[in-house]
């Protein structure tokens, strides 16, 4: 019995009618994602056959570590559409956007109108997994200056708000939506961040999901699935990201 409480639903049997991902790393070398043209290539395949219908992907930018630029992740774009057609990947629509790391770098991007949005004024902005930005509430303000609107990628990876609520209920009340990740809930950064994903959707405050796909390995842990007691749950939560077509 408890064998069969614990089954897992397949990654492929959740997945709602044109479901769109919103976080991943797949322009091939520019940060911590895939490698190769290739690898970036078998992960959409994998994707399209998943019946998934379009993927934003979300290279970082980062200032001490990717200080990527809209230019450089266009231009891995432009690279990676090419190879596609020729290894029959066509059905699949691929965009790029970024993860902005909330840094000075981001901070002087926003400022200036340098930004590649995720889809009409939708930003995807994350933080350090060990303290949040000192200046927060004057990027927030910046954010909604240039008329953004700020998503907060994996709020169930921030330990620091776990035993403080009210963090996220202020930053849900200063205009931030958040986004969780998929592989949290395949428990691939552990039981602790899996539960308080489980917690956070449990409570409501999560709007959208998101891959964060990075390589093959994650891959094959989003393909195992789910506990079966979440499945309809994810299925539902997954469907709000029809807003990005
Ligand atoms: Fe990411």
């Amino acid at each position: 019995m408890q064998f069969l409480l614990n089954k897992k639903v397949p990654f492929k049997e959740i997945i709602p009618e044109d479901y769109i991902d919103i976080h991943s790393h797949l322009i091939p070398g520019i940060d911590d994602g895939v490698k190769t043209i290739y690898q970036s290539a078998y992960i959409l395949e994998q994707f399209e056959k998943f019946g998934i219908k379009k993927v934003i992907t979300t290279p970082h930018i980062m200032q001490d570590v990717w200080p990527n630029s809209s230019h450089t992740i266009t231009n891995g774009l432009k690279e990676l559409k090419e190879v596609l057609p020729p290894l029959g990947i066509t059905k699949i629509e691929l965009q790029a956007s970024a993860e902005y790391m909330m840094d000075d770098l981001f901070y002087k991007r926003i400022k200036n109108n340098d930004i590649l949005p995720l889809h009409k004024d939708f930003i995807l902005v994350e933080m350090s997994t060990f303290s949040p930005p000192m200046n927060l509430s004057e990027i927030l303000f910046e954010i909604k200056l240039a008329g953004y609107i700020p998503i907060l990628a994996h709020p169930e990876r921030y330990s620091f708000y776990q035993n403080d609520l009210k963090k996220y209920d202020k930053l849900k009340e200063s205009g931030f939506l958040f986004q969780l990740n998929l592989l949290s809930l395949s428990g691939y950064y552990g039981e602790q961040i899996k539960s308080f994903g489980k917690k956070l959707i449990d409570l409501g405050y999560i709007d959208f999901t998101g891959s964060d796909i990075h390589n093959y390995h994650q891959l094959e842990t989003l393909e195992k699935g789910f506990d079966s007691k979440m499945a309809k749950k994810i299925t539902s939560l997954m469907k709000n990201n029809a807003i990005f077509s």
